[in-house]
């Protein structure tokens, strides 16, 4: 008979220990939920309809957090313990008539978890054709964990777990951890899954119990040490889940150098498991690369400047402390320093955004340059046009917000306000310090100000004024 094997991700627990009011499992690292982490990872593995996430604690917030993925939910309205969590499990597929040869179970807070660890984990158990797989670990504090019973050193066969709570003096010193990973063979499991008892500490129906019921019962229960002990480390509490996050930055960060990609003082940078850079890209000191950014190559991002769900071309310069959010930037663009990007501004090819300038909704094509302090929001502005310095789009009316079109190679003089809705047509001038209102012809010069008025000795006259 050819196995079939679904995947169990244990997600219900409330994460006590955080002391936090959100769900354990939506906790994040590297830009990314606990659980979305495991699920990925099992993805890779198996199909969705083959993957059951147990959720209990916020089950609904859980499940719209991962839902996208389509996984299944197996819901364990009261979560009374790891044991009582694949009780459930086994109930629903009997009411539902699934059936599976063996069992992968993950824990939703131990996010690192190598896909070539879970292959391998799966493909010893087969091997080993062992009725229960624990994955183990050597931490070198191997504190809160439940620890590995071997029948004898160097064997891979166990006679039991301990957890934490239930160490005897003897048994303290034993450094081999449950990574809480496991692989099962489902008949055996589920015909010795009730006589867990919830006899401990925690007065909860432990998952672990069963590596020594399952000896008792004459089964052979085996532990495959992973390679690397930091992908099987939980996060129970915020110092963890930082250590995670460490963790998982610093591996992403390796690999994007391997890559081609250099950074420096890579422990300051921030970059989200997802993101995508290209070689030859710089990123210096403490930039932020976050959510699904995509850099192009032969780009520079200097200090300070965060960017997220952005999508840079080639050859684009960030300068310092940029905000960039939702944006797309072309080829040979640059931005900055101190510009925001706010969703849906698109800089074309060789344009140029400078110093406090901030954009939104908005368009700027090929060469067109605002280099200081503008505000360009709800705008079209074509090619190589030259916004000047103070430019202010006045997309909103205090009810609705209006566009501005500004033609091709149009030079906006400092200082004007575009009060929208209004278009600049192609080639046209505006007169610095103008307030335009109304369309302004291609070709023509739009002067929107007070004539300036010259009062000859107006000072002197006054002088004597004041003196008397
Ligand atoms: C568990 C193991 C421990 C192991 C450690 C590894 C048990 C009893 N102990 O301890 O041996 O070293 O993981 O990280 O299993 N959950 C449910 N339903 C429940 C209870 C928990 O779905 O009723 C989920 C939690 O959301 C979590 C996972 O199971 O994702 C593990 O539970 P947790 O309470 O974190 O167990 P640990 O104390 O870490
Ligand atoms: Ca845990």
């Amino acid at each position: 008979m050819s196995e079939r094997f679904a995947i169990a991700i244990l997600a219900a627990g409330k994460g006590t220990r955080l002391k936090s009011a959100r769900a354990k499992v939506l906790h994040q690292i590297g830009g990314k939920a606990l659980l979305r982490h495991v699920i990925d990872t099992a993805l890779q593995v198996a199909l969705a309809d083959d993957i059951y996430v147990i959720v209990g604690h916020q089950a609904a917030a859980v499940e719209a957090a991962v839902g996208e993925t389509g996984v299944g939910f197996v819901l364990q309205a009261e979560q009374g313990g790891t044991g009582h969590a694949i009780q459930v499990l086994r109930d629903a597929w009997q009411s539902s008539g699934q059936q599976y040869s063996d069992l992968l179970v993950l824990s939703g807070d131990v996010p690192l978890l190598a896909l070539s660890t879970l292959k391998e984990l799966r493909d010893f158990h087969l091997r080993e054709r062992a009725a229960m797989t624990i994955l183990t670990a050597l931490p070198e504090d191997p504190a809160g964990y439940g620890r590995i019973l071997r029948v004898k050193p160097g064997s891979p066969e166990v006679a039991a777990i301990v957890e934490q709570k239930s160490l005897a003096p003897d048994q303290v010193q034993l450094r081999e951890i449950n990574s809480g990973i496991y692989a099962f063979q489902t008949q055996p499991l589920f015909a010795h899954l009730d006589e867990v008892t919830a006899a401990n500490a925690s007065g909860e129906y432990y998952l672990t119990d069963m590596a020594a019921l399952l000896v008792r019962a004459g089964e052979r229960v085996v532990a495959l040490a992973a390679p690397r002990t930091e992908e099987v480390l939980g996060a129970n509490t915020i110092a963890e889940m930082v250590q995670l996050d460490a963790t998982l930055r610093a591996d992403k960060a390796k690999a994007l150098m391997a890559a081609g990609v250099t950074i420096f003082a890579p422990e300051s940078c921030v970059i989200d498991a997802e993101v995508e850079v290209g070689a030859d890209t710089i990123l210096e000191p403490f930039v932020q690369l976050r959510g699904k950014t995509v850099v192009g190559s032969g780009c520079t991002i200097r200090s300070y400047s965060v960017v997220q769900n952005s999508k840079l071309a080639d050859g684009v310069l960030i300068r310092n402390s940029c905000v960039l959010d939702g944006a797309t930037v072309e080829t040979g663009a640059q931005i900055g320093p101190f510009a925001h990007l706010r969703p849906d501004s698109h800089i074309g090819a060789d344009a140029r955004v400078g110093a406090f300038v901030e954009t939104k909704a908005m368009t700027m094509a090929a060469g067109a340059k605002a280099n200081h302090l503008s505000y360009l929001g709800d705008a079209e502005i074509g090619a190589g046009a030259n916004i000047g310095a103070g430019t202010i789009t006045s997309n909103y009316d205090g009810v609705e917000k209006h566009k501005t079109v500004i033609g091709a190679g149009v030079f906006v003089g400092s200082n004007s306000a575009l009060v929208a809705p209004v278009t600049i047509g192609e080639g046209a001038y505006v007169a610095a310090g103008s307030v335009i209102t109304e369309d302004v012809p291609a070709d023509a010069l739009g002067i929107g100000r007070a004539r300036q008025v010259n009062k000859e000795g107006w000072a002197a006259k006054r002088g004597a004024k004041k003196k008397s």
